[in-house]
């Protein structure tokens, strides 16, 4: 369902969210059959043509893997000399010593319960190694969205105070211990780290919006304390080894009303929620609280391996519906932390702190993030760009135009980008840092309203209308990180060269595939791509030949794609992290079989996929999968 917000909001020039939608017809056993041989007729050529690259490129290639087709199948593939095992599906005790409730198949398990296991819909990840270590660390994954026909034994009916506080309680964060063994990766239980942070889980607000009148309510009224994390998306670790994460989805969480405030709606906000927790939990009534949802939207900072460390908002980075922030530095030391919205026609951002990255780890660098300048990127059709600073006093950005301090830029930081003539994107999801060659990759998932009736039309850096299949931009800055100009380019738009429409057949060279999202750069400056299509697209029209959804390998000094895993029905891939010998890699499979309408019948759980349980009338659940080469080797060498 997050997924299908992702797709929906567009809050930048227009009022109303897009209706458009395509039809989500409920399919069957045969009509997957019959996609399954649609499939393979189809893929004929393209494989061919991906085993004549091979041909051509075996002597040359970096990617030292067998490539994967497509796959209709309901399982997770890997190429014959890699392994993998799954792990922390929803519901497992996250390992909290004395408090370890087991998962209950039929979703029976209490509020209280889900307070102590793995939440729902796994995304963002990192391994955190213990004392350097490659087979024993601290795992921390993002919850990002919970469906509410999974996590509840009868679904949404007799909705109450009990299934919003479990609801709550299923999203957040998960911290566990894990370790190599003769079984693959498996989860230390009980262990001293294991914890859960949760959708009401107290977080510091700090920054230059910390205490600022936008952000104080009834409950608090100092506006320096929230309760829970909603939406989170990517995750990353900083040099300073904490975990970043990015609130994306949390504006329909609230309600706003009939006649919601411009502010309201240049954030997305709805007349009604989606969850309905207005109804057992006020504050997410934004008529009520018309400040609460400004406590949402920002970079969250953890530090996982202190359990009884409190979570921070960190304000000068900037609010948004942010997917993640990923960070690098100066060559003087500041640190540089690159973020984006996801959201269609939204900004792509870029904060540099005041003071240097401190030797001392989590506890040298607590306010690092609290003070700099953040800037929003313009892209210039000449394939150049420009870092505009989000400064208060500076250019429009005046209380004579709304922003009364530096404190409402950042709370505003959608409508002061507006003001600048910020580039209007087509939703950026994860970013990642080549710090050998400076280079920043972005992808950017789709945007189907672009060019498209009112909408903004076509620009360079988002160059096809109508774009259902995703790009990869990516720029370099002036200076090191630290410029305020760069030059971009994009490394591949996504598609399918056999699709009749000329923007959706995209310019990959090798194998196919649309909607990324998940990226990260891998061991010998390969790139990782992960996709998102969503559940009602997939193995249809233009992506009828594209199958699951997938995780692929691109050479970036030579454009070379290769299909490195497929994932099982209706789920998405994302969430990658390795360990820092490279030899395990750890990715998320979110929500597996996932109804194309974003909503499970309770009845029938296990409709579209069983993963990974594979047992009668099993709930899919989102994991975690450690993958491994057989030979111990570093992954994709
Ligand atoms: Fe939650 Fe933009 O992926
Ligand atoms: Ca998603
Ligand atoms: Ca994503
Ligand atoms: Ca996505």
């Amino acid at each position: 369902m997050a997924k299908d917000f992702e797709r929906m909001e567009d809050s930048n020039r227009s009022g109303n969210p897009s209706i458009h939608e395509v039809s989500n017809p409920a399919r069957r056993q045969w009509v997957q059959a019959l996609a399954w041989m649609t499939l393979i007729g189809s893929c004929s050529p393209a494989l061919s043509m991906g085993a004549k690259k091979q041909a051509k490129t075996d002597t040359d290639s970096r990617l030292n893997f067998q490539g994967l087709p497509p796959s209709l199948e309901d399982f997770v593939q890997v190429p014959p000399n890699y392994s993998f095992n799954v792990l922390a599906a929803w519901g497992e005790p996250v390992g909290i010593a004395g408090r370890m409730p087991s998962y209950k198949a039929d979703a029976s398990h209490t509020a209280d319960e889900q307070a102590l296991q793995m939440g729902m819909h796994h995304d963002g990840l990192v391994f955190f190694p213990i004392n350097g270590s490659s087979v024993h660390g601290v795992v921390m994954t993002n919850h990002e969205y919970t469906d509410e026909g999974l996590l509840h034994a009868d679904g949404t009916q007799n909705w109450s105070a009990e299934k919003v506080r479990k609801s709550q309680n299923a999203l957040g964060f998960s911290v566990y211990e894990a370790r190599l063994g003769v079984k693959g990766w498996q989860m230390v239980r009980p262990s001293a780290f294991a914890r859960r942070i949760t959708a009401a889980t107290p977080f510091a607000i700090a920054g230059p919006a910390a205490g600022h009148r936008l952000m104080q309510t009834a409950a608090d009224s100092e506006g320096l304390r929230v309760l829970g994390t909603l939406g989170n998306c990517a995750s990353s670790m900083t040099p300073w080894g904490t975990y970043l994460s990015g609130e994306e989805n949390w504006s329909y969480y609230f309600s706003a009303g009939e006649s919601p405030s411009d502010h309201h709606k240049r954030w997305g906000l709805r007349d009604k929620s989606y969850y309905q927790w207005e109804a057992f939990d006020e504050r997410f009534d934004a008529v009520k609280h018309p400040n609460e949802p400004n406590r949402f939207g920002w970079i969250v900072e953890v530090d996982p391996l202190d359990p009884s460390s409190t979570p921070v908002k960190r304000t000068a980075i900037g609010r948004g519906a942010h997917e993640g922030a990923w960070v690098t530095q100066t060559a003087d030391g500041r640190a540089v932390v690159y973020s984006g919205e996801d959201a269609r026609f939204e900004y792509i951002y870029k904060f540099i702190s005041r003071d240097k990255i401190a030797a001392g780890g989590a506890a040298a660098n607590r306010e690092l993030l609290d003070h700099g300048v953040l800037y929003v990127a313009r892209f210039e059709a000449d394939g150049t760009g420009h870092w505009l600073p989000l400064v208060h006093g500076q250019g429009m950005l005046t209380a004579v135009n709304g922003f009364a301090d530096q404190g409402e830029v950042l709370i505003k930081a959608r409508q002061a980008s507006d003001a600048l003539g910020a580039t209007k994107m087509d939703r950026p999801e994860w970013l990642t840092i080549d710090k050998s060659t400076g280079w920043v990759y972005c992808t950017l998932t789709n945007n189907s309203n672009r060019g498209q009736g009112k909408h903004p039309g076509v620009d360079a850096a988002n160059p096809r209308a109508n774009n259902t299949m995703g790009q990869i931009i990516r720029w370099k800055d002036d200076n090191g990180f630290a410029g305020d100009r760069f030059v971009w380019n994009h490394l591949l738009l996504a598609g399918d060269p056999g699709n009749e429409r000329h923007e959706a057949k995209g310019n990959i060279q090798g194998d196919f595939f649309g909607c990324p999202d998940g990226l990260s750069m891998g061991p010998g400056g390969l790139l990782w791509i992960q996709t998102d299509v969503h559940s009602s697209q997939l193995n249809q029209g233009e992506f009828k030949r594209i199958g699951n959804n997938q995780m692929l390998v691109c050479d970036p000094a030579t454009g070379e794609v290769k299909r490195f895993l497929t994932g099982p029905n209706m789920c998405e891939i994302t969430g990658l992290s390795f360990t820092p010998d490279g030899t395990t890699l750890f990715i998320n499979i979110q929500h597996p079989g996932e109804s194309p309408t974003d909503k499970a019948d309770p009845k029938y759980p296990n409709q579209y996929s069983s993963w990974p349980d594979h047992v009668d009338d099993n709930r899919p659940r989102s994991a975690t999968v450690a993958i491994r080469k057989k030979d111990g080797g570093v992954i994709g060498s």
